[in-house]
């Protein structure tokens, strides 16, 4: 088997991640709720994912992490904490459902920036209005692999008085990010792709000065007789027990991105990539989508073989070759249809830092014999 479906979730983790998960069972018992050894063990580990994340992401107060279950969680919270009925926000037609469903259902009068035909935004069309609250931008599309200029946007954002609320559920641990330097206001991430963690996990960061509105309340180990929930972070997005097992596989997972180095990570990943459109690129009868030539992206190569629909396409690719992909429109309506796919969809190859150039050479091949049926 050939596993290029990483950008929903990496398959292939680092050994020290299954390893992690495994010993948190008979290490770890319920976090900030007990002084026994378990207790603190769990509670431990918590802090220390929260101080590597908070590294890798060049954020200087770990405690402005919370954690989440995904990328989803996560973004659901940046909506609900920082959108009211009425304000004006603006996003992009590249984002996920998991950003714009709950800014649908929000009540926000939203400006959808539009991409061209490779997907790529016009950042000179963004117009701040009075009542404009917040951007919401991807920072990688999960179709095309295009990168967001953050850079960019945090020049307008800051500009403009408004908010920056970064979904960065493709490019953490794929891209180096810094919320300091980049004076990203809000970061939402997930912890089963390029971070190569556990399903299940999650983060979001909030930048001092936004007020917390919880999806969830409950128990929080502290100010147990207050009847609000807590108001400081972390424990204002965190109701319940947190998912330490998961967040164990996290913590490694993590150590590993830092002892690789983030750069190398992502110069295996590109190499990868660049070598696949290199070859996919001489085939006849095949259309690739996204800005593939931009210096900068994610390891993601969406394309289809004329006359065949994504779901064909897909279903031979594992029947006959043994090649897993994602068909379909990738829960991102907006962006297949500035690319003209939101009839037939489109087949995704996401490649990981543990792919060989052996297994990106038989998915060319397998694209060939499939663009001679
Ligand atoms: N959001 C994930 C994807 O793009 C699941 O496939």
């Amino acid at each position: 088997m050939i596993y290029f479906d990483n950008a929903a979730t990496t398959l292939q983790k680092p050994l020290c991640v299954k390893d992690a998960v495994y010993n948190a069972f008979d290490t770890m018992g319920n976090p900030s709720r007990g002084a026994y050894e378990p207790s603190l063990e769990a509670s431990r580990l918590v802090y220390d994912t929260r101080v590597r994340l908070a590294r890798l992401f060049g954020i200087s107060d770990p405690s402005r992490i919370a954690f989440t279950l995904n990328g989803t969680d996560a973004l659901n919270m940046a909506v609900k904490s920082v959108v009211d009925k009425g304000d004006h926000i603006i996003t992009t037609d590249n984002e996920h459902n998991s950003v714009l469903r709950p800014l649908y259902s929000s009540g926000a009068d939203l400006s959808i920036l539009r991409s061209d035909r490779y997907g790529r935004i016009d950042y000179d069309s963004i117009v701040i209005k009075k009542n404009t609250k917040a951007i919401f931008v991807c920072h990688g599309s999960n179709v095309t692999g295009n990168v967001a200029n953050l850079k960019r946007l945090s020049e307008i954002a800051r500009d403009g008085n408004v908010l920056l609320v970064v979904d960065a559920a493709q490019t953490a641990g794929c891209i180096d990010i810094n919320v300091e330097d980049t004076n990203i206001d809000i970061l939402c991430f997930t912890g089963h792709k390029a971070l190569m963690g556990p399903q299940g996990t999650g983060g979001i960061f909030i930048r001092e000065g936004i007020e917390t509105r919880p999806l969830r309340t409950g128990g929080s180990g502290i100010h147990s007789f207050d009847k609000k929930h807590p108001s400081e972070m972390p424990e204002a997005l965190e109701a319940g027990t947190l998912n330490c097992h998961g967040i164990a596989g996290l913590n490694a997972a993590v150590k590993f991105i830092e002892e690789t180095g983030i750069q190398n990570i992502y110069e295996k990943k590109k190499r990868l990539s660049d070598r696949f459109i290199k070859g996919v690129s001489n085939i006849d009868n095949i259309n690739i989508y996204g800005d593939i030539n931009a210096d900068e992206r994610t390891p993601v190569v969406t394309l289809n073989i004329k006359n065949m629909t994504s779901d064909e396409l897909c279903d031979r690719l594992w029947t006959d070759h043994g090649i897993c992909t994602r068909a379909g429109v990738h829960c991102a309506p907006l962006m297949h249809k500035a690319l003209g796919t939101h009839k037939i969809g489109a087949v995704r190859f996401s490649f990981s830092y543990y792919n060989t150039e052996e297994e990106i050479d038989r998915g060319i091949e397998a694209l060939k014999e499939l663009s001679e049926l």
